[in-house]
């Protein structure tokens, strides 16, 4: 599928903004594309009790499953601490990777992004191989 690369970056840059990182400080944003063509963001937002924190690829997916989508293309994620400039990628979390293959599957577009220009792109089957889904429980 082809689809504008620099634009799901950006909405993932975008949707950082709103990341709630009180005790991390380290904001994250991920933008999910779907099969149809619709964005839909997420940020990471942390509890005082941390455990309940809930990354910015989660709520990407969460929010858009609870609107009916199921079927994703690609993801765009970026993350660096408040005020500073990311010089390692985010890469998304092994809980995250889980979510992601429950609906991305093996052949999941993953962006993972410094800026606009300077990004690492793999697939989720790189990221999770042998990765355990609803075909495994038939
Ligand atoms: N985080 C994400 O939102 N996505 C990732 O891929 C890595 C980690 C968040 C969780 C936590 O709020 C903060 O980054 C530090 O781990």
């Amino acid at each position: 599928m082809d689809f504008d690369r620099t634009a799901l970056i950006q909405a993932a840059f975008a949707a950082r903004e709103n990341a709630y990182a009180p005790y991390s400080h380290f904001k994250v944003g991920a933008a999910l594309l779907t099969k149809q063509g619709k964005v839909y963001t997420g940020c990471n937002i942390e509890s005082a009790t941390y455990s309940p924190t809930n990354c910015a690829e989660r709520t990407a997916v969460f929010k858009a499953v609870s609107e009916g989508e199921r079927q994703f293309a690609a993801v765009a994620i970026v993350g660096s601490l408040e005020g500073k400039k990311n010089t390692l990628i985010t890469s998304p979390c092994g809980v995250c990777r889980q979510v992601l293959y429950e609906f991305g599957g093996d052949d999941l577009i993953v962006i993972m992004a410094k800026s606009e220009t300077d990004y690492k792109e793999m697939l989720l089957k790189d990221l999770l191989p042998l990765g355990f889904g609803a075909q495994n429980i038939q």
